[in-house]
């Protein structure tokens, strides 16, 4: 899970990272008096889980309350890459010296820690990685080992910080290998980490990402979770316990297995081209043992997608049996009753195939018909939706 801005700088001020003062608002008027209680120049930063903010216009320095309501007006409900902008923070601005990159991230191709460090940090790190990659120091590190006051060393003089902010940087390192660590980050990214006009060392943004993996103790992280961005139909999926991506097509998709609907992705978007381009409309990976209960969950959840046309059920039968599978699909439609409106074509394929498709054509429910390969079955129902 991807953390907004002010979240990750919470984070940070829990574990001593330094950060300036800060507060979030959802209106101008919110932003005015938040902009009044921080005194002085401010910065308005648009809460998206997305790079790039400040050269999208979402970064912006106000000079009394008034401006940063102003500024706030402009911002909010701004789009920035497809992402609507519902919240601002507020942040005391720094006056700056100089910007510095800090990250530590799970380098999942080497099977280790990483630590990216690089004395041009800012808005142009990417950049500077493309063009100029010795200006980024990237230094594994061990996840028994972790970093320590001379691992942190290490790194710092790695990336030529200057002396005068040497220990000041080293000792950030050590507070961010503690986030990572205690929060169960995937990465966690400072830019700029700033020096002041007066030397200081601040964390002027961050994003952080914690592994969900680890939700079950980091209880703390349920209230993180960002529940007016996330699509509805995935978070009842998530309820349900699904593993549910919602795509943007017309053509329903349930599948056993992640490779197998992965691929039926693909051949309901090539069959697609055929019919006036309709494409898929999500990924829906009902996993191995496809209990009715399951299959009806499924169902429920695509039928209740206003964009689905039809349906495409593609299960191949290994440990679970096909019959098992078309005895869910009728169990699943009579639970369903008349929530179900949508043509659904079935492909079953593997072990007990013909009981499975005797077991569906016996039940000659109205709204069901067979194909007898997946291709067929991918051409028929992007044919019903395009309709
Ligand atoms: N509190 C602040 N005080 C002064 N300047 C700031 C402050 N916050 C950000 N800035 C300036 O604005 C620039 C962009 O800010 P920030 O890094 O938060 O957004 P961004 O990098 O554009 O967004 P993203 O990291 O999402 O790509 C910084 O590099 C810094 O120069
Ligand atoms: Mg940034």
């Amino acid at each position: 899970m991807d953390l907004f801005e002010y979240q990750a700088r919470d984070i940070f001020e829990k574990h001593g990272v330094p950060v300036l003062a800060a507060a979030i608002a959802t209106t101008a008027d919110e932003a005015e008096a938040a902009a009044t209680a921080i005194g002085g120049k401010v910065v308005v930063k648009a809460q998206v889980k997305v790079g790039g903010r400040g050269k999208a216009g979402g970064v912006k320095l106000a000079e009394n309350p008034k401006d940063a309501r102003e500024k706030a007006g402009a911002i909010l409900g701004m789009d920035i890459k497809g992402h609507t902008v519902r919240t601002v923070m507020i942040a005391a601005a720094a006056p700056i010296e100089s910007e510095y990159y800090l990250a530590i991230l799970l380098d999942r191709s080497n099977r280790t820690f990483l630590v990216m460090a690089s004395v041009s940090g800012g808005m142009d790190i990417e950049e500077v990685a493309h063009t100029a990659p010795e200006k980024l120091a990237k230094v594994p590190v061990s996840a028994v080992d972790g970093i320590s006051l001379a691992k942190a060393k290490e790194i710092v003089a790695a990336a030529k910080f200057p002396a005068d902010v040497a220990d000041q940087v080293s000792d950030v390192l050590l507070k961010l290998w503690e986030v990572f660590q205690s929060e169960d980050a995937t990465l966690v990214e400072v830019n700029p980490l700033v020096k002041t006009s007066d030397g200081k060392i601040v964390a002027l943004d961050g994003k952080v990402t914690l592994d969900e993996n680890a939700d079950f103790r980091q209880p703390d992280h349920q209230r993180l979770v960002d529940e007016a961005g996330e699509n509805p139909l995935e978070a009842a999926a998530k309820e349900k316990g699904l593993n549910y991506v919602k795509l943007e097509g017309e053509v329903g998709i349930i599948g056993n297995g992640a490779g197998l609907v992965m691929s039926t992705l693909d051949v309901v978007a090539y069959a697609g081209e055929k019919h006036g381009g309709v494409r898929p409309a999500n990924f829906l990976d009902i996993g191995g043992g496809a209990s009715a209960q399951i299959m009806a969950d499924g169902l429920s959840i695509i039928l209740g997608d206003k964009d689905v046309k039809s349906v495409f059920v593609n299960v191949f039968g290994g440990i679970t049996a096909c019959d098992s599978v078309a005895n869910g699909i009728v169990q699943a439609l009579e639970l369903l009753g008349p929530k179900a409106t949508k043509p659904i074509v079935v492909r079953l394929d593997g072990n007990n195939v013909l009981e499975g498709r005797a077991i569906l054509k016996a039940a000659a429910h109205p709204l069901v018909e067979q194909a007898d390969t997946m291709d067929g079955a991918a051409n028929r129902a992007a044919e019903l939706a395009a309709k």
